[in-house]
């Protein structure tokens, strides 16, 4: 099977490497892993040609224009990358029978809700990024609509961190820096693996190494609890000096803040929280749930795991 990754060197792309790793599925696929450099999703005809000359049965979309502040003054920039790109993917897939994976976020939503959203709630994005995902969905939704053949999983998905920039390595730089924090504490989400969520997606799209028949459409993709970003500084600076690491901040130095006090250029959702039924009805049809050793982790078990993880490195 040839296998198409979009966005190598980001966070997702690089859990996809690490989960494709094994030596007897890289022998018996065709995996070819890009990154920017030999095709910016920015210009249409790259994206088309890679397509048309590798012919992926299977595409996973890891790529995408994630400067959250940066898209509210390159909107056509975020909007090439983030809605055309996947657009064409999604058509390539749709006219010759492919899968796609893809990611979105809960920027797509406008957090005024109370509880979890759901997959069927209204998105209404707040800024340019939220909006380019959401016109990215959109384009992936519309060329599978008008075609029979394909399937397509959008994981819609919150806060990552992985093998790249994040919060939690910025909170941890921060705290080796300086004596005292302060953290927003009245916007909620969920932190998500990068390695959990790579992990998830290919269960999903792939059964022993064969394409899985999965029910198409917009999955959200988050581990169990829920916190807010004061929380989740907090947890990050505890484990790490548990774990021997100097740093000058300890979490009685982290000041809870309103996000009212930290004003950047994109607003963000306060609530980020998605409810994550629909994705486990799906895993449980096919029977995944034994397949996914992580699968019931929570998000705190999880980072405590990543931020030990760090500091051996
Ligand atoms: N990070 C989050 O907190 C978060 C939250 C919710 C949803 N998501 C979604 O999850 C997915 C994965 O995110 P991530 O955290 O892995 O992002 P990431 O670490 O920022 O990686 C994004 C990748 O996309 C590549 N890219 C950007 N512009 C490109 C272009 N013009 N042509 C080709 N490649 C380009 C980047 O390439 P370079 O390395 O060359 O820059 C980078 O490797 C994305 O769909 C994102 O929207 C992320």
């Amino acid at each position: 099977m040839n296998i198409l990754v979009f966005g190598k060197d980001g966070q997702l792309g690089r859990a996809f490497k690490e989960q494709l790793k094994h030596s007897s599925f890289q022998l018996a696929n065709n995996i070819r892993f890009v990154g920017r450099d030999e095709c910016d999703l920015s210009n249409p005809s790259q994206v088309t040609d890679l397509l048309n000359t590798f012919q992926p049965e299977l595409i996973l979309s890891a790529a995408a224009y994630t400067a959250v502040d940066k898209a509210e003054s390159e909107s056509e920039k975020a909007f090439s990358i983030n809605a055309t790109a996947p657009g064409l993917m999604a058509r390539y897939a749709a006219q010759h029978g492919a899968a796609l994976l893809h990611f979105s976020t809960d920027y797509v939503f406008d957090g005024s809700k109370q509880d979890a959203y759901t997959e069927n709630d209204k998105v209404n994005p707040l800024g340019v990024y939220g909006k380019s995902k959401e016109a990215g969905e959109h384009a992936i939704s519309t060329a599978f609509a008008n075609s029979r053949a394909g399937q397509y999983a959008i994981l819609r998905t919150s806060w990552v961190y992985g093998d790249g920039s994040n919060f939690i390595k910025t909170i941890l730089r921060l705290a080796k820096e300086r004596p005292a924090l302060r953290v927003i504490n009245d916007q909620y989400g969920v932190p998500t693996s990068a390695a959990w969520l790579a992990e998830v997606g290919i269960h999903l799209v792939l059964d022993d190494g064969q394409l899985r028949p999965f029910a198409s459409g917009i999955y959200h993709a988050v581990p169990g609890g829920e916190t807010n970003w004061y929380g989740l500084a907090c947890l990050a600076v505890q484990t790490a000096l548990d774990a021997g690491q100097h740093l000058q901040a300890s979490p009685a130095a982290i000041s809870p803040i309103p996000a009212s006090e930290y004003l950047l250029p994109a607003p963000r959702p306060m609530n980020s929280r998605l409810s994550t039924n629909k994705l486990k009805i799906e895993v449980e049809r096919l029977g995944l749930v034994s397949k996914l050793p992580h699968w019931n982790t929570l998000w705190d078990e999880q980072v405590c795991a990543y931020v030990k993880q760090l500091g051996e490195n």
